[in-house]
């Protein structure tokens, strides 16, 4: 990674953008990145600007890396003012391009916005969650992990 992205990336995430959940978000998606095991939330919120439907907000959760945190951070920011179809049209590429171009082993960190966005306009927040997450109805990235149960909770000593 060059010093530059990755100088890039630090300041994104020292004071990441759009961090959070959102209550009242009119679409909610989630995806889980099959490369690293990472999961990644973004809320949406629209409003109408001299007739058309755009995005007002938008902002994420995630369990992943810094690189996944600084694109969620820029993309967040550049949603706002986006149509439903013009945002559709942005690949992780585009979602990361304030950042500069990402080393090929960190692009599947910028698809995992992309697909989080992607799940969240194609659906509506009770049904766009991806299979990755296995309740679709839970309001914060934590609470769509399964909970264990205290029954089946194996301690293992390390001696
Ligand atoms: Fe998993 Fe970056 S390594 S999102």
């Amino acid at each position: 990674m060059s010093d530059e992205l990755e100088q890039r990336i630090e300041e994104a995430i020292r004071n990441p953008q759009n961090l959070g959940e959102m209550e009242n978000a009119d679409a909610i998606g989630t995806v889980g990145s099959a490369d690293c095991g990472d999961m990644l939330r973004m809320w949406v919120k629209f409003k109408e600007e001299d007739g058309r439907k755009v995005i007002d907000r938008a902002t994420f959760q995630t369990f992943g890396c810094q690189t996944a945190i600084a694109v969620a951070s820029v993309a967040t920011e550049m949603l706002a003012g986006k149509t439903v179809a013009e945002a559709m049209t942005m690949s992780g590429q585009d979602l990361a391009a304030p950042l500069g171009a990402l080393p090929p082993v960190k692009i599947h960190c910028a698809q995992l916005v992309e697909g989080a966005l992607r799940s969240a306009l194609g659906g509506n927040p009770a049904e766009s969650a991806a299979p990755a997450n296995p309740s679709p109805a839970a309001s914060t990235l934590l609470q769509s992990f399964p909970q264990p149960s205290p029954k089946k909770l194996k301690v293992v000593l390390d001696t």
